[in-house]
């Protein structure tokens, strides 16, 4: 299969070797314009201005006059997987109620637990599989999916044997992130230490065992699990090589960056609530930091500090958190035009936090991420439009015309 594609208004985020970007690097987005571009086996083959272009252009190709190609937005952190959803909790918070009371009164994580618990995996896999072609339409073209709602054993590795299932028949990269420490159950109430060795002893080593996993994950927040569950988690990743990526500083500091920085993980995501000092640990590191905008949105609480973040010399990831509490959207076009409104991150850093840092933050940055040869053939091919900053400014919007993934349109 060989699919030439012609007149492209231009070639966005071209990159050879590039993995991570920090700080001042972030403004730049290499670009070819008047560009040409050659797809073959899924993957992209070769480039270059059409002045040079050394193909019969009567050849199997198309034409992408006016348009833009770019990679497709890589989404590193989401909760695809999970069953029904939370709107009566979003009612009750317009009602005034917030995201902790709702959570203390048995509603939350819990509340999407119970579901997912009674729900069978045929049904899981079907209401996943659901959304994952809604956001590939969007535009997302390598994804990170948790567990997390099951939070018993048989339900964790239903979530996760879902994701797997969903890895082996799409064409784009999933990783998949074990997060049994989401929330504590109700029946480990009173026993939050033997909660977490439960997880460890007993959950994680099947999980290991059938392959089930890429990630471990664990929401460190009050009320959820504080600094020495966190390190347990982390710890027992590291003996099955799960490296970590955890949720933290969404609504209090209570020192997991610190943590993540002496055990050197591989993401902090949430982040919206940071001390002076934890910018300063995260330069010590090369950890990335990932921001979740539309979550801030939906919940009305503050935005990353992601200009902050960037401007002390650290990458940023964006990523949409997509999930039935805090952010029912997977809707990566929203994410980017956020991030510039809300962060005040410009066009061209935004679409470097969601494309080849965001790669970086799922591990998948030799794959996807950047146009560049022998990378998968995972782009998006707009619609006419002037600019690719018209992409985050036309917010509520997107200029997707089609999605190419492995060089197919979807
Ligand atoms: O990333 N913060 C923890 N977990 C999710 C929300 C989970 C939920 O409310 O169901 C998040 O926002
Ligand atoms: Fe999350």
């Amino acid at each position: 299969m060989r699919e030439l594609f012609i007149n492209i208004k231009s070639l966005v985020q071209v990159r050879e070797n590039q993995t991570v970007l920090k700080g001042r690097a972030m403004q730049e987005l290499p670009c070819i314009d008047n560009a040409w571009m050659l797809v073959e086996n899924g993957k992209i083959k070769s480039f270059g201005e059409m002045s040079t272009c050394p193909y019969d252009v009567t050849e199997n190709h198309t034409d992408c006059s006016n348009r833009f190609i770019l990679p497709t937005w890589v989404d590193s952190h989401t909760h695809l997987i999970y069953s029904g959803n939370r709107e009566q909790e979003f009612v009750a918070r317009i009602k005034g109620k917030s995201y902790e009371e709702i959570a203390n009164s048995g509603g939350g994580i819990l509340n999407s637990a119970k579901k997912l618990q009674e729900t069978s995996e045929e049904d899981l896999y079907l209401q996943a599989k659901q959304r994952l072609e809604e956001v590939i339409q969007l535009g997302t073209g390598a994804i990170e999916i948790k567990s997390g709602y099951g939070l018993r054993k048989e339900a964790e590795l239903k979530m996760l044997r879902v994701a797997q299932r969903l890895k082996a028949e799409y064409p784009l990269p999933i990783k998949v992130t074990f997060l049994a420490a989401h929330a504590l159950p109700n029946e480990w109430k009173n026993n939050k230490s033997g909660y977490i060795t439960h997880v460890i002893e007993d959950i994680l080593p099947e999980v290991a065992k059938e392959n089930l996993a890429d990630f471990i994950d664990v929401f460190c927040e009050k009320g959820y699990f504080d600094i020495d569950d966190t390190k347990r988690i982390i710890e027992a990743g590291k003996k099955y090589n799960l490296p970590a990526k955890i949720h933290v500083n969404q609504f209090h500091a209570i020192g997991g960056i610190k943590l993540a920085v002496e055990e050197n993980i591989l993401s902090v995501d949430h982040l919206e609530v940071m001390n002076e000092e934890e910018f300063e640990f995260l330069q010590q590191a090369s950890i990335i930091p990932v921001a979740l905008p539309s979550c801030s949105l939906f919940l009305s609480i503050p935005y990353t500090p992601g200009r902050k973040i960037i401007d002390h010399n650290l990458p940023l990831a964006l990523a949409s958190d997509y999930n039935p509490g805090s952010t029912p959207s997977g809707n990566m076009n929203l994410v980017v035009a956020l991030a510039c409104i809300k962060m005040k991150l410009t066009p061209e850093e935004v679409i470097n936090a969601a494309t080849l840092n965001a790669a970086y933050a799922m591990q998948v940055e030799n794959e996807v991420g950047s146009i560049s040869q022998g990378k998968k053939a995972n782009f998006i091919l707009t619609k006419k439009i002037p600019s690719i900053g018209f992409i985050p400014y036309s917010f509520g919007n997107h200029q997707i015309e089609s999605v190419y993934l492995k060089g197919n349109k979807q």
